[in-house]
């Protein structure tokens, strides 16, 4: 049982940060959020943190500092070389695990807070994305290869950009671990559930960046890309934030999922 004998525990899970007005809402926001879920674990994707694009140890730091006890990621983790290192240096922070090797960093991780082992996986799509190595095999391996003091509860972070992938692994993960949370798209979905073997799942957290936005870059410019087909820069965009994700209540007996609902915070 955890050290407080709860027989459930609540965890949020904050969709991709986009550069640092992403950041600083979730520096303002988070620690309000843990106190109004009284959440016991946090786990925020961070992929594009860093000016838009990428991760660097400072908006590492800010998110951690922020409440987050593990920061996921995605597809534009590699962007800034300089952050490789980081990969393999610091324990709270993943990328997806299923990119063919040798590669620095890791797609699974184990942290112990208040008696509870919480593992978390992250993971990548293949569908509209680069062709890596297969996630529904990878999470097979990383479940297959955690064997932790009870209780253990999997948290799953499916970087992806089709739904059908997504829901595909979320019903494959259905019942072997809490949560299967989508992120990628930036656009948050209404399909939150408990699925029918206990695992909570959403299609996409959203976004935590400036809502007047195109994904949480500059609308000028988006549309201007879109308009010409020429692959222009694009750029933050600039004004108020929300924080979208979900908190989720989990069964510290069984493990899985009792409730799943989305967070959507403007600050
Ligand atoms: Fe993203
Ligand atoms: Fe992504």
């Amino acid at each position: 049982m955890p050290d407080n004998n709860k027989d459930s525990v609540r965890l949020i899970m904050l969709g991709d940060v986009v550069g640092e007005a992403g950041v600083e809402a979730v520096s303002r926001g988070l620690a309000s959020l843990i106190e109004l879920y009284a959440a016991d674990f946090v786990v925020v994707n961070g992929e594009n943190a860093a000016g838009g694009f990428g991760l660097t140890e400072t908006a590492l730091k800010a998110l951690l500092e922020a409440g987050a006890d593990m920061v996921t990621t995605g597809n534009h983790v590699w962007e800034k070389r300089d952050f490789w290192p980081i990969l393999d240096a610091n324990t709270s922070v993943l990328r997806p695990g299923n990119y063919p090797g040798p590669l620095p960093g890791k797609g699974c991780a184990a942290k112990e807070k208040n008696g509870i082992n919480w593992v978390v996986i992250n993971l990548q799509g293949r569908e509209y994305m680069t062709p890596i190595d297969c996630p529904f095999r990878t999470l097979d391996t990383y479940l297959a290869s955690q064997k932790g003091e009870s209780p253990v509860f999997y948290i799953v972070d499916f970087h992806a950009e089709s739904p059908q992938e997504k829901e595909a692994l979320g019903l494959y993960a259905d019942g072997r671990v809490a949560v299967v949370a989508g992120t990628h798209t930036h656009v948050q979905t209404a399909d939150q559930r408990i699925l029918p073997k206990g695992t909570a799942y959403i299609t996409d957290l959203g976004m935590t960046g400036v809502d007047e936005s195109v994904i949480g870059m500059d609308t000028a410019i988006c549309l201007n890309r879109n308009k010409t087909q020429v692959p222009i820069k694009m750029e933050l965009a600039v004004g108020k934030a929300t924080i979208h994700g979900i908190c989720v209540e989990i069964d510290t007996q069984t493990g899985l999922a009792r409730s799943i609902e989305r967070i959507n915070q403007s600050y």
